[in-house]
């Protein structure tokens, strides 16, 4: 085997998904300590912005500087390159995690086992569910009082929409917690509260050995047995390439505080998560197995000294090998590009790589080449799918307040754009520029950029819409009736696509049925 493929086959890229407070942090840090990465609980920081500082964004951004660090975090396990990347914890960064979920081959879904499935990580999960992408469920603070195991997966059934399979089962819940059941290995583990790496695995292939009482009593081992068999005669055979389609998530159950449950889940991670799959492309498919290299850029982090004003463009590879000084080219911009300081993530520490493989990500030091999205390769042209944005659902039309920055004021917002903080639309009754976004921070940002970073000054006026959709018809003469139907609301966005600005749900749906050769899109990727 060359050895492109073999760097391919020990690849697995991922993400952990969560409702903020889930545990997504503390599950990160556990894997980190399995994989060597780091040695002591605590190393690995919050990338989650605190709730108490919503409205200070200078907080906001003291707290993404802690962010760039732990955007991705590489580590080794067994014979295994593990490459996790973070994504913001904050539902108003929502859309940075969804162009995550583009560049990871499968998912972790963290979920509080007193809370339940909560709304961010429904969302998060529509994302997972637009792309089949695999996902693992981790029922996470077993050592706390919390739901009962079958009514929490009856939830992720439904809530999720996805079959599930329990590959672990819980021996009681909260103070009377002993342990689980590891039915993927046949063995028993035993609960001792700790945040080290230490726990007590007995190998339990026949669940009707007495020997199960005499770990965890007489009451107990008769509820596990009873379960167990309404676990098999309830939930479907676990089978690895229905969860590979993403139609079948396996569960396990823990505590990532007290390390429990956490080992099971990586060794079974390690064994059934996908190897960097392959990539769908405008132009084609292209498989990581092919020698050309190309990638794309998901996600781009503005250097956070206002005296630089270079960035970090976040590069998935998807085919071939990166190497270090080579000649690629930047596809969009059609020209050449070398680049001498790449970087790659292993833990939390930054370092120059000579040579990454798909499934890798690097860094690339960018002064404003790169827009999401764009492909690197030395190959043929290639334009990657996948990295829609989304409806938005806050708007605000952007004033310049300082006439004499309008240069500046446009740059930055040109680029703000590029780098995905926020859509920008043109209404085409006023000439109005009109920012969307998912969440209010995203103005604090903006306004917060422009001023730090290009020198310019803008002030909101609020405006009044429920969604903004892409709109579009084979039927070019039903297209302009809409259009001119609607003047008014008609916007175009950055690629000067058409874009309908609904000011309410109810007016969505009337234009939905009185336009039936229109078609709404609520992603601009169609
Ligand atoms: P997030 O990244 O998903 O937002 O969650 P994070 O890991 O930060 O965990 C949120 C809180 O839940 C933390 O407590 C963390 O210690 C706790 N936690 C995580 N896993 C478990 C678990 O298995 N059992 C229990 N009992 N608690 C767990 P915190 O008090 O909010 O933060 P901290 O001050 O401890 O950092």
């Amino acid at each position: 085997m060359s050895t492109l493929n073999e760097e391919i086959l020990k690849r697995r890229t991922f993400a952990i998904i969560s409702h903020p407070d889930a545990g997504k942090t503390t599950l990160t840090e556990k894997l980190l300590l399995f994989g060597g990465a780091i040695h002591v609980a605590g190393a690995v920081k919050s990338n989650k912005i605190k709730k108490t500082a919503t409205s200070d964004w200078m907080e906001i951004e003291k707290q993404r500087g802690i962010s760039v660090a732990t955007s991705v975090m590489g580590f080794n396990y067994g014979d295994y390159k593990i490459n996790i990347l973070d994504t913001p914890g904050h539902q108003d960064f929502a859309e940075d995690t969804y162009r995550t979920l583009t560049a990871v081959d499968s998912v972790i879904i963290v979920i509080d086992a007193a809370k339940g499935v909560e709304m961010q990580t429904r969302k998060l999960m529509e994302v997972c569910r637009m792309r089949n992408t695999p996902v693992i469920v981790f029922i996470n603070k077993m050592d706390r009082e919390g739901k009962d195991p079958f009514d929490l997966l009856d939830e992720v059934e439904a809530e999720l929409k996805i079959s599930v399979r329990p590959l672990s089962w819980p021996i009681n819940i909260g103070q009377r917690f002993k342990g689980v059941y590891n039915i993927y290995e046949e063995n028993l583990n035993l609960y001792t509260p700790s945040k080290q790496i230490v726990t007590e695995s007995v190998e339990f292939r026949d669940i009707n050995n007495p020997e199960l009482e005499k770990y965890i009593g007489e009451m107990d081992a008769e509820k596990l047995r009873s379960d167990l068999e309404l676990i098999e005669g309830v939930y479907p055979d676990f089978n690895v390439s229905e969860y590979l389609q993403g139609r079948m998530a396996p569960v396990f159950f823990g505590s990532a505080l007290n390390n429990f449950g956490v080992k099971e889940l990586l060794d079974c991670f390690v064994k059934i998560a996908p190897t960097p799959q392959p990539i769908q492309a405008v132009e084609r498919e292209v498989n990581p197995e092919e020698e050309a290299f190309s990638g794309f850029v998901f996600k781009i982090h503005a250097n956070m000294d206002p005296n630089h004003r270079s960035c970090i463009a976040f590069v998935k590879i998807c085919s071939g090998k990166f190497e270090r000084n080579a000649n690629y080219k930047h596809v969009r911009q059609g020209k050449m590009m070398r680049f001498s300081s790449p970087t790659a993530f292993m833990a939390q520490k930054k370092s120059t790589v000579d040579e990454a493989y798909p499934g890798d990500i690097v860094g690339l030091p960018d002064t404003g080449n790169f827009k999401i999205g764009d492909t690197l390769t030395s190959g043929e042209n290639l334009h990657f799918k996948g990295l829609p944005s989304f409806s938005p659902e806050m708007f605000k039309y952007i004033e310049n307040t300082d006439p004499m920055k309008t240069k500046q004021l446009n740059k930055g917002v040109e680029q703000l754009m590029d780098e995905g903080v926020a859509q920008l639309f043109v209404n085409q009754f006023n000439g109005r520029k009109l920012i969307g976004t998912v969440g209010q921070l995203q103005f604090e940002v903006i306004q917060y950029r422009l001023l730090h970073e290009y020198g310019a000054q803008c002030k909101w006026e609020p405006v009044s819409l429920y969604k903004a959709c892409w709109v579009e018809s084979d039927d070019y003469e039903a297209l302009d009736a809409f259009k001119k139907r609607k003047y008014q609301f008609m916007a175009k966005d950055k690629e000067g696509r058409d874009v309908f600005l609904a000011d309410s749900n109810y007016v969505l749906q009337m234009a939905q049925s009185d336009f039936p050769k229109i078609k709404f899109h609520f992603t601009s990727e169609f």
